[in-house]
Protein backbone atom coordinates (compact mmCIF):
# COMPACT_ATOMS: atom_id res chain seq x y z
CA UNK A 1 0.00 0.00 0.00
CA UNK A 2 2.59 2.50 0.79
CA UNK A 3 4.98 4.15 -1.75
CA UNK A 4 7.79 5.87 -0.97
CA UNK A 5 8.60 8.03 -4.47
CA UNK A 6 12.44 7.75 -5.40
CA UNK A 7 13.78 11.42 -7.26
CA UNK A 8 17.22 11.23 -8.63
CA UNK A 9 17.69 8.31 -6.36
CA UNK A 10 16.55 9.35 -3.01
CA UNK A 11 13.55 8.78 -1.09
CA UNK A 12 11.23 12.02 -0.32
CA UNK A 13 10.86 13.12 2.78
CA UNK A 14 13.81 12.83 4.81
CA UNK A 15 13.44 12.04 8.65
CA UNK A 16 12.08 15.87 9.10
CA UNK A 17 9.78 15.77 7.16
CA UNK A 18 11.56 17.60 3.90
CA UNK A 19 11.77 17.00 0.25
CA UNK A 20 15.03 19.19 -0.59
CA UNK A 21 14.69 22.38 0.57
CA UNK A 22 10.67 22.34 1.14
CA UNK A 23 8.02 20.86 3.57
CA UNK A 24 8.94 20.82 7.41
CA UNK A 25 6.91 21.37 10.06
CA UNK A 26 6.37 25.01 10.87
CA UNK A 27 3.52 25.02 13.01
CA UNK A 28 3.61 26.06 16.52
CA UNK A 29 5.47 23.79 18.69
CA UNK A 30 2.31 23.10 21.46
CA UNK A 31 1.47 21.42 17.60
CA UNK A 32 4.19 18.28 17.70
CA UNK A 33 2.68 15.97 19.75
CA UNK A 34 -0.78 16.13 17.86
CA UNK A 35 1.70 15.35 14.59
CA UNK A 36 4.19 12.93 16.35
CA UNK A 37 0.97 11.09 17.24
CA UNK A 38 -0.08 10.87 13.98
CA UNK A 39 3.10 10.32 12.50
CA UNK A 40 3.28 6.74 14.36
CA UNK A 41 -0.36 6.35 13.60
CA UNK A 42 0.02 6.17 10.44
CA UNK A 43 3.50 4.03 10.80
CA UNK A 44 1.28 1.50 12.97
CA UNK A 45 -0.90 1.44 9.65
CA UNK A 46 1.52 0.69 7.41
CA UNK A 47 3.05 -2.21 9.34
CA UNK A 48 -0.41 -3.85 10.22
CA UNK A 49 -1.38 -6.38 7.64
CA UNK A 50 -5.30 -6.37 8.65
CA UNK A 51 -5.62 -2.60 8.13
CA UNK A 52 -3.98 -2.70 5.03
CA UNK A 53 -6.21 -5.25 4.01
CA UNK A 54 -9.13 -3.17 4.84
CA UNK A 55 -8.45 -0.14 3.09
CA UNK A 56 -7.81 -2.85 -0.14
CA UNK A 57 -11.45 -3.61 0.56
CA UNK A 58 -13.36 -0.31 0.99
CA UNK A 59 -11.17 0.64 -1.71
CA UNK A 60 -13.43 -1.99 -4.09
CA UNK A 61 -16.42 -2.08 -2.46
CA UNK A 62 -17.11 1.35 -0.98
CA UNK A 63 -14.83 3.25 -3.65
CA UNK A 64 -15.38 1.31 -6.70
CA UNK A 65 -11.30 0.43 -7.52
CA UNK A 66 -9.85 -0.09 -9.60
CA UNK A 67 -10.79 3.02 -11.92
CA UNK A 68 -9.98 2.52 -15.43
CA UNK A 69 -7.81 4.26 -18.15
CA UNK A 70 -9.65 5.33 -21.27
CA UNK A 71 -8.43 6.05 -24.58
CA UNK A 72 -10.03 9.21 -25.75
CA UNK A 73 -10.81 8.07 -29.46
CA UNK A 74 -12.27 11.11 -30.72
CA UNK A 75 -10.33 14.05 -29.43
CA UNK A 76 -7.10 12.07 -30.36
CA UNK A 77 -9.10 12.33 -34.15
CA UNK A 78 -9.88 15.97 -33.71
CA UNK A 79 -6.66 17.07 -32.59
CA UNK A 80 -4.73 14.36 -35.10
CA UNK A 81 -1.42 14.31 -33.21
CA UNK A 82 -0.73 12.35 -30.09
CA UNK A 83 -3.21 9.85 -28.33
CA UNK A 84 -5.06 10.75 -25.45
CA UNK A 85 -5.86 8.65 -22.76
CA UNK A 86 -7.50 9.42 -19.26
CA UNK A 87 -7.13 7.95 -15.59
CA UNK A 88 -11.00 7.37 -14.62
CA UNK A 89 -10.45 8.99 -11.01
CA UNK A 90 -14.08 10.71 -12.24
CA UNK A 91 -15.69 7.32 -11.56
CA UNK A 92 -14.73 6.64 -7.82
CA UNK A 93 -17.25 6.91 -5.16
CA UNK A 94 -18.35 11.11 -4.50
CA UNK A 95 -16.98 11.99 -8.10
CA UNK A 96 -13.33 12.29 -7.57
CA UNK A 97 -10.07 11.28 -6.62
CA UNK A 98 -10.31 12.81 -2.58
CA UNK A 99 -11.59 9.83 -1.76
CA UNK A 100 -8.72 8.18 -2.50
CA UNK A 101 -6.96 9.56 0.71
CA UNK A 102 -10.41 10.16 2.59
CA UNK A 103 -10.77 6.67 3.25
CA UNK A 104 -7.34 5.90 4.58
CA UNK A 105 -7.43 9.38 6.93
CA UNK A 106 -11.13 7.63 8.31
CA UNK A 107 -9.24 3.90 8.81
CA UNK A 108 -6.17 5.88 10.83
CA UNK A 109 -8.52 7.58 12.80
CA UNK A 110 -10.75 4.48 13.99
CA UNK A 111 -7.10 2.96 14.78
CA UNK A 112 -5.92 5.92 16.54
CA UNK A 113 -8.92 5.96 18.49
CA UNK A 114 -10.56 9.21 17.24
CA UNK A 115 -14.10 9.76 17.29
CA UNK A 116 -14.07 12.99 14.80
CA UNK A 117 -12.80 14.23 11.01
CA UNK A 118 -12.29 17.98 10.45
CA UNK A 119 -11.50 19.30 6.83
CA UNK A 120 -11.38 22.08 4.58
CA UNK A 121 -12.90 21.61 1.14
CA UNK A 122 -12.85 24.26 -1.77
CA UNK A 123 -14.80 23.02 -4.51
CA UNK A 124 -16.66 20.74 -2.05
CA UNK A 125 -15.04 17.24 -3.28
CA UNK A 126 -12.87 16.43 -0.66
CA UNK A 127 -16.01 17.44 1.94
CA UNK A 128 -18.47 15.07 0.25
CA UNK A 129 -15.34 12.26 0.20
CA UNK A 130 -14.36 12.61 4.14
CA UNK A 131 -18.42 12.81 4.78
CA UNK A 132 -18.54 9.34 3.09
CA UNK A 133 -15.91 7.84 4.28
CA UNK A 134 -16.16 9.62 7.97
CA UNK A 135 -20.58 8.15 7.43
CA UNK A 136 -18.88 4.52 6.44
CA UNK A 137 -16.72 4.12 9.71
CA UNK A 138 -18.89 5.58 12.52
CA UNK A 139 -17.20 9.03 12.96
CA UNK A 140 -18.07 12.38 13.18
CA UNK A 141 -17.46 15.08 10.17
CA UNK A 142 -16.79 18.86 10.49
CA UNK A 143 -15.90 20.45 6.92
CA UNK A 144 -14.72 23.74 7.10
CA UNK A 145 -16.04 25.72 3.74
CA UNK A 146 -15.24 29.69 2.50
CA UNK A 147 -18.76 30.92 2.22
CA UNK A 148 -17.76 31.78 -1.48
CA UNK A 149 -17.78 28.30 -2.07
CA UNK A 150 -20.77 27.18 -0.06
CA UNK A 151 -22.85 29.44 -2.40
CA UNK A 152 -21.23 28.09 -5.50
CA UNK A 153 -21.29 24.56 -4.62
CA UNK A 154 -24.55 24.22 -2.98
CA UNK A 155 -25.43 20.91 -4.23
CA UNK A 156 -22.05 19.43 -2.57
CA UNK A 157 -22.87 20.89 0.86
CA UNK A 158 -26.28 19.33 0.39
CA UNK A 159 -24.55 15.98 -0.16
CA UNK A 160 -22.36 16.61 3.22
CA UNK A 161 -25.16 17.73 5.03
CA UNK A 162 -27.19 14.73 4.13
CA UNK A 163 -24.08 12.43 5.07
CA UNK A 164 -24.06 13.74 8.87
CA UNK A 165 -21.24 16.24 8.24
CA UNK A 166 -21.42 19.53 9.73
CA UNK A 167 -20.42 22.33 7.06
CA UNK A 168 -18.75 25.19 8.75
CA UNK A 169 -19.06 28.36 6.33
CA UNK A 170 -15.89 30.81 6.82
CA UNK A 171 -15.95 34.47 6.15
CA UNK A 172 -12.70 35.89 6.24
CA UNK A 173 -10.46 37.45 3.15
CA UNK A 174 -11.47 35.99 0.31
CA UNK A 175 -13.86 33.29 2.03
CA UNK A 176 -12.45 30.47 -0.32
CA UNK A 177 -9.99 27.52 0.30
CA UNK A 178 -6.98 29.24 1.80
CA UNK A 179 -9.45 30.62 4.61
CA UNK A 180 -10.90 26.88 4.80
CA UNK A 181 -7.68 25.70 5.65
CA UNK A 182 -6.72 28.08 8.57
CA UNK A 183 -9.79 27.73 9.95
CA UNK A 184 -9.90 24.12 9.98
CA UNK A 185 -6.57 23.73 10.85
CA UNK A 186 -6.91 26.13 14.23
CA UNK A 187 -10.72 24.02 14.96
CA UNK A 188 -8.40 20.35 14.94
CA UNK A 189 -5.95 22.17 17.42
CA UNK A 190 -8.42 22.61 19.68
CA UNK A 191 -10.28 19.56 19.45
CA UNK A 192 -7.13 17.57 19.14
CA UNK A 193 -7.73 15.06 21.92
CA UNK A 194 -10.46 13.40 19.96
CA UNK A 195 -9.97 14.51 16.44
CA UNK A 196 -8.03 14.30 13.37
CA UNK A 197 -7.40 16.34 10.86
CA UNK A 198 -7.85 15.09 7.27
CA UNK A 199 -6.48 17.30 5.34
CA UNK A 200 -7.73 18.37 2.05
CA UNK A 201 -4.19 17.76 -0.33
CA UNK A 202 -0.97 16.60 0.09
CA UNK A 203 -0.02 19.76 1.76
CA UNK A 204 0.47 21.26 5.23
CA UNK A 205 2.74 20.38 7.87
CA UNK A 206 5.31 16.94 8.35
CA UNK A 207 3.53 14.09 7.58
CA UNK A 208 0.13 15.17 5.94
CA UNK A 209 2.44 15.32 2.16
CA UNK A 210 3.30 12.04 2.93
CA UNK A 211 0.65 10.68 4.05
CA UNK A 212 -1.70 11.95 1.73
CA UNK A 213 1.05 11.19 -1.75
CA UNK A 214 0.63 7.69 -0.08
CA UNK A 215 -3.03 7.36 0.12
CA UNK A 216 -3.31 8.70 -3.58
CA UNK A 217 -0.34 6.69 -4.44
CA UNK A 218 -2.85 3.92 -5.96
CA UNK A 219 -3.94 5.77 -8.67
CA UNK A 220 -0.36 5.57 -10.15
CA UNK A 221 -0.04 2.27 -9.52
CA UNK A 222 -3.24 1.04 -11.39
CA UNK A 223 -1.94 3.43 -13.93
CA UNK A 224 1.03 1.89 -15.01
CA UNK A 225 0.27 -1.42 -15.04
CA UNK A 226 -3.19 -0.88 -16.98
CA UNK A 227 -0.83 1.65 -19.34
CA UNK A 228 1.37 -1.39 -19.86
CA UNK A 229 -1.38 -4.05 -20.40
CA UNK A 230 -3.38 -1.52 -23.01
CA UNK A 231 -0.18 -0.47 -24.86
CA UNK A 232 1.58 -3.77 -24.57
CA UNK A 233 4.21 -2.85 -22.91
CA UNK A 234 4.56 0.65 -23.49
CA UNK A 235 4.83 3.40 -21.22
CA UNK A 236 3.00 6.98 -21.52
CA UNK A 237 5.82 9.87 -23.08
CA UNK A 238 3.58 12.11 -20.79
CA UNK A 239 2.00 12.36 -17.80
CA UNK A 240 -0.55 15.30 -16.65
CA UNK A 241 -2.00 16.72 -14.08
CA UNK A 242 -3.92 19.64 -12.84
CA UNK A 243 -2.23 21.00 -9.31
CA UNK A 244 -3.59 22.93 -6.30
CA UNK A 245 -2.03 20.93 -3.73
CA UNK A 246 -1.27 18.78 -5.73
CA UNK A 247 -2.98 15.50 -4.33
CA UNK A 248 -3.95 14.39 -7.67
CA UNK A 249 -1.18 15.20 -9.50
CA UNK A 250 1.46 13.13 -6.62
CA UNK A 251 -1.14 10.12 -6.79
CA UNK A 252 -0.80 9.95 -10.85
CA UNK A 253 3.18 11.12 -10.71
CA UNK A 254 4.27 8.58 -8.41
CA UNK A 255 3.61 5.82 -10.41
CA UNK A 256 6.12 7.29 -13.14
CA UNK A 257 8.58 9.10 -10.95
CA UNK A 258 11.16 6.59 -11.61
CA UNK A 259 10.70 6.40 -15.40
CA UNK A 260 13.23 8.94 -16.60
CA UNK A 261 11.32 8.62 -20.05
CA UNK A 262 8.41 9.83 -18.85
CA UNK A 263 7.68 13.60 -19.18
CA UNK A 264 5.60 14.70 -16.05
CA UNK A 265 3.37 18.11 -16.45
CA UNK A 266 1.58 19.93 -13.85
CA UNK A 267 -1.28 22.41 -14.59
CA UNK A 268 -1.73 25.59 -12.92
CA UNK A 269 -4.94 27.92 -13.65
CA UNK A 270 -4.11 30.86 -15.22
CA UNK A 271 -7.73 32.39 -14.47
CA UNK A 272 -9.14 35.47 -16.70
CA UNK A 273 -7.96 39.46 -16.29
CA UNK A 274 -4.88 39.17 -14.84
CA UNK A 275 -6.20 36.96 -11.71
CA UNK A 276 -5.46 33.80 -10.98
CA UNK A 277 -3.72 30.69 -9.09
CA UNK A 278 -0.27 29.83 -10.90
CA UNK A 279 1.66 29.17 -7.79
CA UNK A 280 4.43 27.64 -9.19
CA UNK A 281 4.58 29.63 -12.27
CA UNK A 282 4.88 33.05 -10.50
CA UNK A 283 5.11 32.22 -7.29
CA UNK A 284 8.33 32.36 -5.03
CA UNK A 285 9.78 30.17 -1.71
CA UNK A 286 7.57 31.13 2.08
CA UNK A 287 5.74 29.46 4.62
CA UNK A 288 1.85 28.55 4.10
CA UNK A 289 0.00 26.22 6.36
CA UNK A 290 2.85 25.01 8.07
CA UNK A 291 5.15 23.68 5.59
CA UNK A 292 8.35 25.47 3.47
CA UNK A 293 6.88 25.65 -0.24
CA UNK A 294 6.21 28.10 -2.98
CA UNK A 295 3.50 30.38 -2.57
CA UNK A 296 2.44 33.79 -4.21
CA UNK A 297 3.00 36.46 -2.51
CA UNK A 298 2.57 40.05 -2.63
CA UNK A 299 5.53 42.70 -3.39
CA UNK A 300 5.66 43.22 0.64
CA UNK A 301 5.66 38.86 1.36
CA UNK A 302 2.06 38.90 2.05
CA UNK A 303 0.02 36.28 0.93
CA UNK A 304 -1.54 36.82 -2.72
CA UNK A 305 -5.55 36.90 -3.64
CA UNK A 306 -6.24 34.19 -5.77
CA UNK A 307 -8.35 32.97 -8.56
CA UNK A 308 -9.64 30.37 -10.88
CA UNK A 309 -12.87 29.60 -12.35
CA UNK A 310 -12.45 26.04 -10.73
CA UNK A 311 -13.13 26.64 -6.81
CA UNK A 312 -10.57 23.57 -6.20
CA UNK A 313 -7.42 25.23 -7.85
CA UNK A 314 -8.25 28.63 -5.79
CA UNK A 315 -5.07 27.92 -3.23
CA UNK A 316 -2.05 29.96 -3.25
CA UNK A 317 0.34 26.99 -2.17
CA UNK A 318 1.06 23.97 -3.57
CA UNK A 319 2.35 20.76 -1.81
CA UNK A 320 6.22 20.69 -1.38
CA UNK A 321 7.09 17.80 -2.93
CA UNK A 322 5.50 19.00 -5.63
CA UNK A 323 7.75 22.02 -5.11
CA UNK A 324 10.69 19.93 -5.29
CA UNK A 325 9.83 18.32 -8.03
CA UNK A 326 9.74 21.32 -9.96
CA UNK A 327 12.99 22.87 -8.76
CA UNK A 328 14.58 19.80 -9.54
CA UNK A 329 13.24 19.58 -13.33
CA UNK A 330 11.27 16.62 -12.84
CA UNK A 331 8.46 18.15 -13.93
CA UNK A 332 7.35 20.79 -16.01
CA UNK A 333 4.54 23.03 -15.19
CA UNK A 334 2.16 24.85 -17.78
CA UNK A 335 -0.55 27.52 -17.30
CA UNK A 336 -4.17 27.02 -18.68
CA UNK A 337 -6.78 30.07 -18.54
CA UNK A 338 -10.37 29.90 -17.31
CA UNK A 339 -11.84 30.21 -20.54
CA UNK A 340 -9.40 27.16 -22.05
CA UNK A 341 -10.83 25.11 -19.05
CA UNK A 342 -14.54 25.78 -19.68
CA UNK A 343 -13.47 25.02 -23.80
CA UNK A 344 -11.98 21.52 -22.49
CA UNK A 345 -14.87 21.00 -20.58
CA UNK A 346 -17.61 21.53 -23.20
CA UNK A 347 -15.45 19.05 -25.89
CA UNK A 348 -15.15 16.21 -23.33
CA UNK A 349 -18.64 16.47 -22.77
CA UNK A 350 -19.56 16.70 -26.28
CA UNK A 351 -16.98 14.47 -27.92
CA UNK A 352 -16.79 11.99 -25.30
CA UNK A 353 -19.89 11.88 -23.45
CA UNK A 354 -17.76 12.49 -19.85
CA UNK A 355 -18.62 16.00 -17.95
CA UNK A 356 -15.55 16.88 -16.21
CA UNK A 357 -14.72 18.63 -13.26
CA UNK A 358 -13.36 21.76 -14.14
CA UNK A 359 -10.47 21.66 -11.92
CA UNK A 360 -9.82 18.49 -14.05
CA UNK A 361 -10.28 20.27 -17.07
CA UNK A 362 -7.32 22.40 -16.80
CA UNK A 363 -5.60 19.29 -17.49
CA UNK A 364 -7.27 18.37 -20.15
CA UNK A 365 -6.83 21.71 -21.59
CA UNK A 366 -3.42 21.39 -21.50
CA UNK A 367 -2.81 17.71 -22.78
CA UNK A 368 -5.30 19.10 -26.13
CA UNK A 369 -2.75 21.47 -26.49
CA UNK A 370 0.39 19.37 -25.76
CA UNK A 371 -1.10 16.54 -28.03
CA UNK A 372 -1.50 18.93 -31.22
CA UNK A 373 2.29 19.59 -31.07
CA UNK A 374 3.46 16.20 -30.76
CA UNK A 375 3.67 12.72 -33.53
CA UNK A 376 0.51 10.67 -33.52
CA UNK A 377 3.02 7.56 -32.15
CA UNK A 378 3.36 9.47 -28.73
CA UNK A 379 0.91 9.29 -25.62
CA UNK A 380 -0.51 11.57 -23.25
CA UNK A 381 -2.27 10.56 -20.21
CA UNK A 382 -4.05 12.79 -17.97
CA UNK A 383 -5.64 12.52 -14.73
CA UNK A 384 -9.28 13.00 -14.90
CA UNK A 385 -9.44 14.00 -11.26
CA UNK A 386 -13.50 14.25 -10.75
CA UNK A 387 -16.80 14.30 -12.68
CA UNK A 388 -18.02 17.87 -13.27
CA UNK A 389 -21.73 17.71 -12.16
CA UNK A 390 -20.84 19.93 -9.20
CA UNK A 391 -20.32 22.27 -11.97
CA UNK A 392 -23.13 22.45 -14.47
CA UNK A 393 -25.19 24.78 -13.09
CA UNK A 394 -22.66 27.18 -12.50
CA UNK A 395 -21.38 26.73 -16.48
CA UNK A 396 -24.35 26.56 -17.78
CA UNK A 397 -25.55 30.24 -15.65
CA UNK A 398 -22.10 32.01 -16.63
CA UNK A 399 -21.42 30.44 -20.34
CA UNK A 400 -24.55 29.03 -21.07
CA UNK A 401 -25.52 25.59 -23.46
CA UNK A 402 -23.92 26.61 -26.69
CA UNK A 403 -20.97 28.32 -25.46
CA UNK A 404 -18.59 26.27 -28.05
CA UNK A 405 -21.17 26.05 -30.72
CA UNK A 406 -19.94 23.36 -33.37
CA UNK A 407 -16.64 23.28 -31.62
CA UNK A 408 -17.65 21.41 -29.38
CA UNK A 409 -18.85 18.70 -31.89
CA UNK A 410 -16.47 15.37 -33.19
CA UNK A 411 -15.02 15.81 -36.40
CA UNK A 412 -15.54 19.77 -36.78
CA UNK A 413 -12.77 20.93 -39.09
CA UNK A 414 -11.89 23.75 -36.19
CA UNK A 415 -11.45 20.76 -33.98
CA UNK A 416 -7.96 20.92 -34.77
CA UNK A 417 -5.38 22.62 -32.06
CA UNK A 418 -5.90 24.08 -28.76
CA UNK A 419 -9.07 25.47 -27.00
CA UNK A 420 -8.95 29.03 -27.76
CA UNK A 421 -5.89 29.93 -29.21
CA UNK A 422 -4.24 31.88 -26.61
CA UNK A 423 -1.06 30.70 -25.03
CA UNK A 424 -0.52 29.65 -21.29
CA UNK A 425 2.57 31.59 -21.09
CA UNK A 426 0.31 34.70 -21.63
CA UNK A 427 1.21 37.30 -19.16
CA UNK A 428 -0.93 36.92 -15.90
CA UNK A 429 -0.48 40.72 -14.28
CA UNK A 430 1.38 40.71 -11.06
CA UNK A 431 1.24 42.75 -7.45
CA UNK A 432 -1.92 44.98 -7.42
CA UNK A 433 -3.63 42.92 -10.77
CA UNK A 434 -4.41 40.27 -8.67
C1 LIG B 1 -11.75 17.21 -9.03
C2 LIG B 1 -10.57 17.93 -8.43
N1 LIG B 1 -9.39 17.87 -9.07
C3 LIG B 1 -8.30 18.51 -8.59
C4 LIG B 1 -8.37 19.25 -7.42
C5 LIG B 1 -7.13 19.96 -6.96
O1 LIG B 1 -6.60 19.45 -5.78
P1 LIG B 1 -5.23 18.64 -5.77
O2 LIG B 1 -4.18 19.51 -6.34
O3 LIG B 1 -5.01 18.35 -4.33
O4 LIG B 1 -5.43 17.40 -6.57
C6 LIG B 1 -9.59 19.35 -6.71
C7 LIG B 1 -9.70 20.12 -5.48
O5 LIG B 1 -10.75 20.32 -4.91
C8 LIG B 1 -10.72 18.67 -7.24
O6 LIG B 1 -11.91 18.71 -6.62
Amino acid sequence: MPHLGTVHGRRYPDADGYFGEFGGNHYPPEMRAALDELTAGYRDLQASPDLRQRLAAVRTGLQGRPTPVHHLENISAQVGGAQIHVKREDLNHTGAHKINHCVGFALLARAMGKRKLIAETGAGQHGVALASAAAYFGLECEVHMGAVDVEKMSANVGRMRLLGAQVVPVSAGQSALTEASASAFRAYVEQREHALYAIGSAIGPHPFPLIVRDFQSVVGREAREQFLAITGGALPDHVVACVAGGSNAMGLYSGFLDDPGVALHAVEPLGADGRHAATLTFGRPGTLHGARTVVLQEDDGATAPVSSVASGLVYPGIGPEVAMLHATGRISVDAVTDDEAVGAFFRLSRSEGIIPALESAHALAFAIRLAADRPSSERVLVNLSGRGDKDVDFVLARYGVDHLGDRGRPGHPSDRGDCTGRSSRGSPGTGSDR
